[in-house]
């Protein structure tokens, strides 16, 4: 009962019930600042840094690359999801680090810039493409890189899409390489083991505008299941049922040969950790965990260390906190939760994002959010002045990424590169 923060009182009288809330005193949170983040600071200062800026640590980045790889049973592919890491430059260097060739991609203008940026690697759809973005990807596609596309594997949900694909690789005179989305318990749609997806595979093997690629089963639904009376683990066992099912079900239609070619694609950052062998899948594919949005933050990926943060300079740092038309109950509010004794205005502001550093900073409900001055509090012994570096950790990477420019990489205690970013509109 120590750790309740909330306990509920059910008061009944004279024909009326109400329910009053007690909640318990919170504690200052404010403390000192952390000396990664006060190193960080003077990286930006030093650079020149006046805006807010999406920061990577290079050195966590690398740490981050290295335990995904070493984790990784023998003979497992790795596919790097780019959504996640929306920048060329991000891309190229955990294509280097990780030695990886193969790309998930889930929109035409990535797949457009990445089919010439990147000709050389595969490319698995994430999401199966509307069949009109189809033909605007290779409308534009330049000629010099016509032989990208071939290695592009395109994602089939439904009969309808598949002969969609089929009738535009015959007007293209092309084969297209057709990967199907299997449904392992997500229920995001694509094919569950049985006559459709049979019909299906006997489709691609009699054109001769398709190939059979292979399978993309993803199952991020496990682990935020509870383990409690097996949950997770039934359902876990289900997805690999299924799984291992269309596979049997592919078998009888493709010859030995061609099934030993085919990606058996699985996994995310939350549960790439779950395949511990390549019997079933023979690839996994992750993007977030090498840069760790708060939302990673599971016990899988305890061995992940956060390696990206949104730096924005403070505007104005006040000693007290005040709520407009408000004031009448400020002091109050200071002496029930001392967290929200003082008051920093930042640069910016209403990100999908935590703020880490100064400790204890929090958004104010009652005074709202702000995309261009957010005002945050914190506790007294809050120590900020204007023209510090507020730090927070993005709750994910793939949108929030984008909304700063050009990515500042840190390295060893200096801003070394600038990585752009992919358009916000991909
Ligand atoms: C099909 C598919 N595979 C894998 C992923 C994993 O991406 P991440 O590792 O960034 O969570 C996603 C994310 O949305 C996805 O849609």
């Amino acid at each position: 009962m120590a750790n309740l923060s909330r306990r509920t009182l059910l008061l009944g009288g004279a024909g009326i019930l109400g329910t009053v809330t007690l909640l318990n005193k919170p504690h200052d949170q404010s403390g000192p600042r952390a000396p990664y983040f006060l190193s960080m600071q003077n990286a930006l200062i030093e650079a020149g840094i006046a805006t807010p800026t999406l920061v990577i640590d290079r050195k966590r980045l690398n740490h981050n690359i290295n335990t995904l790889v070493g984790h990784l049973p023998k003979g497992m592919g790795y596919r790097i999801v780019t959504k996640s890491l929306p920048s060329l430059d991000l891309i190229q260097h955990i294509r280097a680090r990780s030695g990886s060739d193969r790309l998930m991609t889930f929109n035409q203008p990535m797949l457009s810039i990445l089919s010439t940026a990147m000709p050389q690697a595969s490319q698995l759809l994430g999401k199966p493409l509307p069949i009109a973005a189809v033909k605007n990807y290779f409308k534009i596609l330049p000629t010099e890189f016509s032989g990208s596309a071939d290695r592009v594997q395109w994602l089939i949900d439904t009969p309808r899409r598949l002969q969609q694909y089929t009738d535009l690789a015959k007007a293209l005179g092309r084969t297209f390489a057709i990967n199907l989305e299997l449904d392992v318990g997500l229920h995001r749609g694509g094919f569950e083991p049985g006559a459709e997806l049979n019909s299906v595979l006997n489709a691609i093997n009699s054109s001769s505008a398709l190939r059979f690629a292979g399978y993309m089963g993803y199952e991020p639904h496990l682990p935020v299941l509870p383990s409690v009376l097996g949950w997770r683990d039934r359902a876990k066992a289900d997805a690999w049922r299924r799984y291992r099912d269309a596979l049997d079900q592919a078998a009888l239609v493709f010859d030995a040969k061609a099934m030993a070619g085919i990606t058996r694609n699985a996994a995310g950052s939350p549960t790439y950790r779950y395949y511990k062998d390549t019997s079933l899948a023979n690839e996994v594919s992750a993007g977030s965990c090498l840069v760790k949005p708060t939302h990673f933050d599971t016990d899988l990926l305890e061995p992940h260390e956060p390696a990206s943060f949104i730096a924005t300079p403070v505007i104005k740092s006040l000693a007290t906190t005040h709520i407009p038309g408000l004031e009448f109950a400020d002091g109050v509010k200071r002496i029930w939760n001392s967290n929200s004794s003082k008051t920093v205005f930042i640069y910016g502001g209403h990100w999908l994002a935590d703020p880490v550093d100064p400790p204890g900073l929090s958004y104010n409900a009652t005074f709202g959010r702000s995309s261009n001055q957010e005002m945050l509090n914190g506790g007294p012994e809050l120590e900020v002045a204007v023209d510090d570096f507020v730090f927070f950790r993005p709750q994910q990477s793939e949108a929030v990424f984008l909304q700063f420019g050009d990515i500042a990489i840190y390295d060893d205690g200096k801003i070394t590169d600038y990585w752009p970013v992919f358009p916000a509109s991909a």
